[in-house]
């Protein structure tokens, strides 16, 4: 038997430089290959591995140098360090590329089109009935008022005794309203804020008072059983019928523009001496009644303390939803209470 050497000499062939050459151009025609279908990122760093990495091709290739006749290494490590040079320039384009197109790719599925219309946020505006009584406050403040509110929930003293409409005024059939137990009960007007701004300081009074009014009525196009008033009153020594005729044409100019007519027609109120009726026109238009007014009846300022020897004043009372009608030409009240967007949006 022939004993196995312990250590087998292996003989590795020299390396000739042309066949050097030879692997050289079948790794170039490897990375033609290879390289042609390698697009995206990963595809690209699997290359370099494959080429480039520890164990790949250009790397392996480089080890069998050693195995060259040294006077050829350096013919060799040229041959070897070109074809090095040239994949890795190769590399580092096929990089860029595939970066620059998953770049491209990215923008495209998340372009924005920017002539499109942005997104609609409706945006809330004011009640017309809020608009035109703030006007209508602002017109007053001007002029010197103060704004005052009592409760909406009266008693059967504030909305009706105290202003000489007593428990069987007939009066009181124009006025009837929602009862709630103990004599208490939605107020019909804002009148009653009168009495409550008078009992509680002396003259003079100049307020104007906004508030919800309710009455039992049934609603219609010009009816509503709850709707808004603007109270005013003016109490002082030597006040006349004139001063509130020019308070009503300051407020007739200011709110409705120049070129009015306005007269006054007898009425009745139990709380008013005389009363009247406020009405307006553009001529040729028809005549419109806008509000109820007088001059405080001297009954009511005894009531709340005055001296109605001393001072005089007057009133009145309008409706809001009548002057937003008015102004803006609105045929049925009952559009201000049914919040339909495409109505209000309008103002
Ligand atoms: N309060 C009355 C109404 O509601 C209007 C008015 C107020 C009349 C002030 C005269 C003076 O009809």
């Amino acid at each position: 038997m022939c004993p196995r050497p312990a250590r087998a000499r292996i003989i590795q062939p020299a390396m000739m430089l042309d066949e050097l050459q030879a692997r050289c151009e079948a790794v170039r025609r490897e990375w033609a290959q290879a390289s042609a279908s390698a697009r995206d990122p990963a595809g690209v760093e699997a290359l370099r591995i494959k080429f480039l990495g520890r164990k790949g091709f250009v790397t392996t290739a480089f080890a069998a140098l050693r195995t060259l006749p040294p006077e050829e290494r350096a013919a060799a490590g040229r041959l070897l360090n070109a074809l090095k040079g040239e994949i890795a320039s190769a590399l580092e384009a096929l990089q860029a590329e595939a970066e620059r197109e998953t770049v491209e790719a990215r923008l495209a599925a998340e372009r924005y089109d920017l002539t499109l219309p942005g997104s609609w946020r409706p945006v809330g505006r004011l009640h017309p009935l809020t608009q035109v009584r703030r006007e209508i406050e602002d017109i007053f403040m001007k002029l010197g008022f103060d704004v005052a509110s009592g409760p909406e929930l009266e008693t059967d003293y504030y909305n009706f005794e105290a202003l000489a409409i007593g428990a069987d005024h007939p009066a009181r059939d124009e006025w009837d309203s929602f009862y709630i137990a103990d004599g208490l009960l939605l107020r019909t007007h804002t009148s009653p804020v009168q009495i409550r701004v008078m009992k509680s300081q002396p003259p003079p009074v100049r307020i104007v008072c906004p508030g919800r009014c309710y009455r039992r009525d049934n609603p219609d196009a010009t009816h509503s059983p709850v709707f808004h008033q603007i109270e005013l009153l003016w109490v002082e020594k030597g006040l006349t019928f004139a001063h509130l005729k020019w308070i009503l044409r300051e407020f007739v100019t200011e709110f409705f523009g120049p070129g009015y007519e306005m007269r006054f027609a007898a009425d009745f109120f139990p709380f008013t001496e005389p009363s009247a009726q406020v009405h307006i026109r553009k001529p040729p238009g028809e005549w419109l009644e806008i509000m109820g007014a007088g001059m405080v009846d001297p009954a009511v300022l005894a009531e709340v303390g005055y001296d109605p020897e001393g001072v005089t004043g007057f009133a009145f009372g309008l409706g809001v939803e009548r002057m937003a009608m008015l102004r803006w030409g609105i045929e049925d009240i009952r559009l201000f209470f049914q919040n339909d967007i495409r109505f209000l949006s309008q103002f």
